[in-house]
């Protein structure tokens, strides 16, 4: 399976709404799984399908072995707040501590279509969290303070020079190397 293309902040599809899923494929398969190694391969614990440049209300998750594959998902409960350092595989080596809900709900699609429920809280709910905004445009940087996020972005101009064209390449060699200094999402 080849690893995808990650799109780095900039790329005009990380702000846009992704369109729900209608109809599980084949093909829609073979996304699930090629995301799947790209996360692993970028040593992320989220990615969403904006993030390899689809449109697909879709992301995939893994939390310590836990394994989610999430088709339309919605937060349907919500519940505390804690903040916690969050990076993105879309704007590497940037972090910054955002406030989250310490609990949620998430109603999703499953690879196969069923529907079903999961509830999280801490790291998990905080990663569901965070790949759900992707699916609707928004980026963690979005929920900091104006000086915070201002600081991430002047961060970010020195980082993006080494992502021409907005693209990311994985190679897996280069991967295995990279120290992370936190898990991205
Ligand atoms: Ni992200």
């Amino acid at each position: 399976m080849p690893l995808l293309e990650i799109r780095v902040l900039g790329d005009p599809i990380l702000r846009e709404e992704t369109i729900p899923v209608t109809e599980i494929t084949d093909e829609l398969r073979t996304l699930i799984d090629d995301m799947f190694e790209t996360m692993h391969a970028a040593k992320g614990i989220g990615l969403a399908a904006p993030q390899v440049g689809r449109r697909e209300r879709l992301t995939v998750v893994d939390v310590d072995g836990d394994r989610f594959v999430l088709i339309n998902p919605e937060i349907v409960e919500r519940e505390g707040k804690a903040k916690g350092e969050e990076g993105c595989l879309s704007i590497p080596d940037v972090y910054a501590d955002v406030e989250r809900a310490t609990r949620v709900v998430v109603r999703a699609l499953d690879r196969d279509g069923q529907p079903f429920e999961v509830e999280a809280r801490d790291l998990l709910a905080r990663c569901f969290q965070h790949e759900i905004d992707h699916l609707f445009g928004t980026l963690f940087i979005d929920h900091l303070s104006v000086l915070k996020r201002r600081s991430a972005l002047a961060k970010w101009t020195k980082e993006k020079e080494k992502y021409p064209r907005l693209i990311r390449r994985l190679d897996p060699a280069d991967v295995a190397a990279h120290h992370h200094r936190d898990e991205e999402l």
